[in-house]
């Protein structure tokens, strides 16, 4: 099933995910087939996305998250979409990761830095970047204004988007930032990629 055809089935919140996520991949330039972590799986929508392209993806969120984005049901609207099979769940925190350095071709966060606590933040990019490989990139999305108001109406107290420059500690990384229809996108490689 292609990407619009997903979208018809998922509705209008994958449309948004989708947009700006395949924004992000024009950059990134990724072979098919490459492996990709999806930080936080939420709805899923990422990590279908993702999938719906062509790759192999891992996704996960910590097991003990009771807030209202985790533990939702996403596995069958990705077996709806055709994807399941291509998308492992695994749950994590994304401070301290389960995966060997340099695991993945990609490392995706899509709505999700800000939504960790402030004070594990710089955790989660280091984290990220350990795992990414060498010419590979972590990409972070955080909503824009229009988004922010959006999930406002269900969830007053949403927090704030995150800037994930100011998390970097003492890592050695190139930015490049874009501008997606409703995510601000950030992506950062390591040096000599
Ligand atoms: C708004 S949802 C992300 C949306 C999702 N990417 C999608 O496509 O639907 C926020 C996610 O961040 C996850 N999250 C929050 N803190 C986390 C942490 N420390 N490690 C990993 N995931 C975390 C939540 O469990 C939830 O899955």
């Amino acid at each position: 099933m292609d990407i619009n055809a997903i979208g018809t089935l998922l509705g209008p919140r994958f449309e948004v995910v989708a947009g700006d996520t395949a924004k992000a991949l024009e950059a990134l330039a990724l072979a098919p087939g490459a492996r990709v972590l999806d930080v936080g799986t939420g709805s899923g929508h990422n990590a279908i996305v993702l999938a719906a392209l062509g790759f192999d993806v891992v996704t996960g969120e910590p097991a003990d998250d009771r807030s209202m984005y985790a533990g939702r049901e996403w596995s069958e609207n990705a077996r709806k979409a055709g994807v399941r099979e291509r998308i492992r769940f695994e749950p994590f925190d994304a401070s301290a990761m389960p995966f060997e350095s340099e695991a993945f071709d990609a490392v995706f966060l899509f709505g999700m830095l800000h939504h960790a606590p402030e004070e594990r933040r710089p955790a989660v990019m280091s984290e990220a970047l350990r795992v990414v490989k060498q010419a590979g990139a972590v990409v972070v999305c955080e909503p824009g204004a229009e988004v922010l108001k959006m999930v406002r109406v269900d969830d007053p107290g949403h927090p704030e988007a995150a800037n994930p420059a100011d998390y970097l500690v003492a890592e050695q990384v190139r930015e490049q930032r874009l501008q997606g229809k409703w995510m601000e996108i950030y992506l950062f490689r390591k040096p000599g990629a």
